[in-house]
Parts: structure tokens; C-alpha cells; sequence
């Protein structure tokens, strides 16, 4: 049983693309009971596995004021795959969490969700609030997606400084280099600097994911990009079971 959070405080980095994409990794690769949970009220993890509920509602924030997660649980076209979508209301958790004050909420519910799911995959906004702390005192492992430039390294620096000063005992890092482009010197230079980092090549194939509302593995299974989610998905198991 584990949770891994998709975080990082820049958007655009490719959160929601792994997330959607490593859930499905997790269900159809790993037969994992997997629920991908979409805390960004963008919403978009959903959408690209062609599983956005019709119409939204204002009832994923009340998920924590009340701790019912299972009457939103919905469905995806993928077995052993499920998703808890986001809606508007995810906009500005951190009043509810502070009328609360419980810090390890996020957490308490996603021990609850793990009688029925081996895997929880949280799609989190680039936040840096109490939602970002009560994710990342959930998770027992978060992925950090980085393109490869600089200002979007720096990234890093925040993310581990955000884990330091909002988890007692801190959590397992992995980032990722995730649109990588070994065309250009930049990105080799990068990639070269860090061999331990997985890395997911930028890739159209992956753009057509989205259009075609698929996982890039369903879709095109022998493509580059599909083969290096399946790796960051084998290593991420890996690192959970280390
Ligand atoms: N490996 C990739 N190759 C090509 N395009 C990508 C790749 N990863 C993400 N993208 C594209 O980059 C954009 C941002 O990705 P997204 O997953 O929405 O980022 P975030 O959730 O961090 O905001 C999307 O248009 C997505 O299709
Ligand atoms: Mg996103």
C-alpha cells in the first residue's frame, strides 16, 4: 500500500501527464488496485483518461470536511483503475484545513482508501499552501517532475526545503526529468549530470495522449516515451519496496 504524490510548485512540469499515465502504469502493468486522486481544481487527470465526470459539483473539498471519498469515487474505462476527480472547489483548501486542524488529514483518508486500493496516485496543483503540506505528509513517495532548464531545477531547491519544514520525518524524493529533448546540448548536459534520474522524452506521442484522451501506453505501446513511463513506473515500485 502506498501513496504517490505528483508535486512540485511550478505548473506546466508534467504532473498531471505522469500521474494520469503512471496510474494507468499501476493498474494494467503492476495489476495494482489504483485510484488516481485529481487534488488540482484544474482538474485535467481525469480528462486524459477519458474519465471527467459530467458536469462538475462543488463536492471534492467537502471530501475533507466530511471524509466521505467513496461516494465520488468514480469509474475509469481501465480495469483496477479508479479516480477521485477534482471540481472548483478544490480552489483554496487551506481555510477548511485550518477550521479543521488536522494536519494529517489528507493522510488519515488515504489510509482509510487503502482497504480498497494498493496504489493512490495524487495529481497535486503547484501549491505551495497547507494543501502542499498535508500532501506531502501523506505520501510515502513524491515525484517531482523537471523539465530540463534551470529555472525550472530550481524547483528542487523549494520542494526539498518544503518537505523539510512541513514533514516531521521528511519523505522519499524522485525526481524526474520530464520532457527531455536530447537534441538539444542543454538537456543532454542535464540529463548527464544526474544518471540516477528517470527520464521522460518530450514527445509528441505523448501530446497525442491527450488529444485522444488515452494513456500513452494503451495507445502506443512500442513508442519511446511509452517504454520510459513503464521504467518510472518499475522504479518507482522499486523505491516503494526499498
Ligand atoms: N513528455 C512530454 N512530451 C511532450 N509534451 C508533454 C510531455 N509531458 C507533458 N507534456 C505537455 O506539457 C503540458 C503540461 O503538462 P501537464 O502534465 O499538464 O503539467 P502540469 O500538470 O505540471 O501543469 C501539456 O500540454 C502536456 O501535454
Ligand atoms: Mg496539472
Amino acid at each position: 500500500m502506498a501513496v504517490i504524490a505528483l508535486y512540485s510548485v511550478k505548473g506546466g512540469v508534467g504532473k498531471t501527464t505522469l500521474a494520469a499515465n503512471l496510474a494507468w502504469c499501476a493498474a494494467t502493468t503492476s495489476c495494482r488496485r489504483t485510484l488516481l486522486w485529481d487534488l488540482d481544481p484544474a482538474g485535467g487527470a481525469g480528462f486524459l483518461l477519458d474519465a471527467e465526470p459530467p458536469g462538475s459539483g462543488a463536492a471534492a473539498a467537502r471530501v475533507f470536511a466530511d471524509g466521505d471519498a467513496e461516494r465520488l469515487i468514480r469509474r475509469t474505462p481501465f480495469d483496477r483503475l479508479d479516480l477521485l476527480p477534482a471540481d472548483e472547489s478544490l480552489h483554496d483548501l487551506d481555510p477548511l484545513f485550518a477550521s479543521l486542524g488536522k494536519r494529517k488529514r489528507l493522510a488519515k483518508l488515504a489510509a482509510a482508501l487503502m482497504q480498497r486500493y494498493d496504489r493512490i496516485i495524487l495529481d497535486c496543483p503547484p501549491v505551495l499552501g497547507e494543501l502542499a503540506g498535508q500532501v506531502l505528509r501523506a505520501a510515502d513517495l513524491v515525484v517531482l517532475p523537471l523539465p530540463p532548464s534551470p529555472l525550472s531545477m530550481r524547483a528542487q531547491v523549494t520542494v526539498e526545503a518544503a518537505i523539510r519544514q512541513r514533514t516531521k520525518s521528511g519523505v522519499r524524493l524522485l525526481p524526474v526529468l520530464s520532457m527531455l529533448d536530447r537534441r538539444r546540448a542543454l538537456h543532454r548536459d542535464l540529463a548527464a549530470a544526474q544518471p540516477d534520474w528517470p527520464v521522460i522524452p518530450l514527445a509528441s506521442v505523448v501530446e497525442q495522449g491527450a488529444v485522444e484522451q488515452r494513456p500513452v501506453g494503451a495507445m502506443s505501446p512500442q513508442s519511446p516515451a511509452a517504454i520510459a513511463l513503464g521504467q518510472l513506473w518499475t522504479r518507482i515500485e522499486r523505491e516503494l519496496a526499498a
